[in-house]
């Protein structure tokens, strides 16, 4: 998907883009409206009482109606601005979990991309419609009070596009080098900030405090150079707007004492007030088009298949786990090598290997949530979907709000069985007086690793799942909690995998579990 103006104009309604065009136009009349007022104000002299009442109400009416239709202009602009961020948004959420981005790039496109678009594309566009539909009324309106004059006008007010045509690059690359080292500058801070206890411990303020403040003096003085070279840009802009006036006026007057060109004092006037506004509306409009190319590349959405609302269904209530010839790689980094097995309904694994060797990216792709780089596997014969499975991982995450909304996600359990399973767990004593209503902060690690590690066991025993995965659940848990919990957890007729450093080979011997070593990229069955 691209985000570009036919993406835009597919995802307004037709209302608002009909009222956006009728805005547009008559606010386009702005920048010359005082030209057409201010230029009448010579043909009145001499005239009557009457006429010139009647002159003020016309005025009164156009200005008010101008300036109206600007004000609505920029309301409806504003409301389609919002419906696309809103849309935008919505595709990035959708397409983010569909593609199973980590996090960060997921927060990353919803936050700064999705800003950087409305801020430099779609604030752009508008830009481009209500200056582009200003340019095109002013030039029509100048070159019909006085066509030589009008052209007049308009060369010499093109000179005050020189400073900008010439400053624009230099201002284009201070603008580029100061992002870059406010970024630099933000992590750095993020690092003086996060790292806060370990350069407490090792006693680190001086060099951190030194790179920060660095960043902050660099990026600042990049800043002062880029505004100070604005006021520069300005300064010579405005000595030219001066002989942009003086030299129309020079040509106009000789004109009017010589009697050529229609040439009257009354146009002079309306094209002094009128012309600099085409000229500005040009200049506006070349700079927004400058600023459409900065979002090219993330406009650019690639779209995951839109599934992600599908109910995923598990027929099978014994399934099977069968890998055919499966290997996974990350990049040309392999992982697994040609793993080919069958795992009947109800066995039980034990998966051993050093750190890094694959164990998590075992039940990854057990669970679903990871496809091999080639190869089949297939659960109950069909493609592995999370739904078949309760996947209880390393570090688990929990969701914000209560206990009970965490332990249902949406689902609907009875009190009696929530506090069940939370006893089940051992929690039901450690979260207070009323556990299930008590307030989780994700963020703010208010529950103990152990308690969240327990917590999000008892979810998954409310679950009724053919296959269990369990990632190092243990590790946060002493040795009594994590008997207790495993003899709850084993204590089934399902399939279990589990991945783990400590063992208590008593409980996997009375369950009856194999011992699988990841070995030379390869599953080795211990027995
Ligand atoms: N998304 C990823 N991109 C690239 N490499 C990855 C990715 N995820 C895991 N890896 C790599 O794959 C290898 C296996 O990782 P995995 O998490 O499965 O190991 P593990 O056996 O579970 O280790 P641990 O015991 O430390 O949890 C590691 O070398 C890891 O660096
Ligand atoms: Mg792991």
């Amino acid at each position: 998907m691209n985000v570009n103006f036919k993406w835009i104009i597919k995802n307004l309604p037709f209302w608002l883009l009909i009222l956006i065009v009728i805005t547009l136009i008559a606010g386009g009349f702005e920048g010359v409206i005082n030209g057409i007022i201010l230029g009448q104000f010579p043909n009145l002299v001499g005239k009557s009482g009457t006429e010139l009442i009647l002159f003020l109400i016309k005025s009164t009416i156009i200005f008010i109606a101008t300036y109206t239709a600007i004000v609505l202009q920029n309301i409806f602009l504003n409301m389609a601005r919002k419906r696309l961020r809103v849309k935008l948004k919505k595709t990035m959420l959708i397409n983010s979990f569909a593609l199973k981005e980590d996090a960060a790039s997921g927060l990353n496109h919803i936050s700064n991309d999705a800003t950087k678009i409305d801020d430099q594309y779609f604030a752009v566009i508008a830009g481009i419609l209500s200056t582009g539909t200003a340019a095109i009324v002013s030039t029509i309106y100048v070159l019909r009070v006085n066509l030589l004059m009008g052209i007049i006008f308009v060369a010499f007010s093109c000179l005050s596009l020189i400073p900008m045509l010439f400053g624009k690059n230099k201002l284009g690359k201070l603008g580029e080098e100061w992002s870059n080292e406010n970024s630099q500058m933000m992590r750095s801070a993020s690092d003086w900030f996060k790292g806060l206890r370990d350069i407490l411990q090792y006693q680190a303020q001086k060099p951190f405090f030194k790179r920060v403040s660095q960043d902050v003096e660099t990026s600042e003085n990049t800043l002062l150079k880029q505004e100070n070279l604005q006021w520069w840009i300005q300064y010579a802009n405005l000595l030219f707007t001066v002989l942009a006036i003086i030299a129309p006026w020079a040509i106009g007057f000789y004109f009017i004492t010589n009697h050529q060109f229609g040439v009257t004092i009354s146009a002079l006037l309306s094209l002094t007030l009128s012309a600099n506004s085409v000229v500005q509306n040009f200049r506006g409009l070349m700079q927004y088009w400058a600023q459409v190319a900065s979002t090219t590349e993330i406009r650019k959405i690639k779209l995951a298949k839109n599934d992600i609302f599908e109910e995923a269904k598990t027929e099978n209530e014994k399934p099977d786990i069968k890998f055919d010839d499966v290997s996974l790689n990350y990049k040309d980094h392999p992982i697994y090598q040609n793993l080919n097995f069958d795992l009947a309904y109800g066995k039980k694994i034990l998966l051993q290997g050093p750190s890094g060797s694959g164990k998590s990216t075992l039940l990854n792709m057990v669970s679903g949530l990871l496809k091999p780089s080639h190869g089949t596997i297939k659960i109950g014969g069909e493609n592995p979907n999370p739904a078949q499975s309760v996947y209880i991982p390393q570090t688990p995450w929990l969701f914000q709000g209560t206990i009970k909304d965490n332990l249902c996600l949406g689902e609907s359990f009875t009190d009696q069985q929530l506090l069940q399973v939370l006893s089940e767990v051992g929690l039901a004593d450690e979260l207070g007086k009323d556990p299930l209503n008590r307030i989780i902060h994700p963020e703010q690690e208010d529950l103990s690793g152990g308690q969240r590690q327990r917590l999000v066991i008892a979810r998954a025993l409310l679950r009724d799942r053919p296959i269990i995965l369990l990632d190092e659940i243990t590790a946060a848990l002493d040795e009594k909690n994590s008997d207790d919990i495993r003899e709850i957890l084993y204590n089934t007729p399902k399939t279990i995998i589990e991945s783990a450093h400590h063992i208590n080979f008593d409980l996997t011997k009375k369950y009856g579990f194999e011992s699988w070593m990841i070995e030379d990229h390869h599953l080795v069955n211990n027995k």
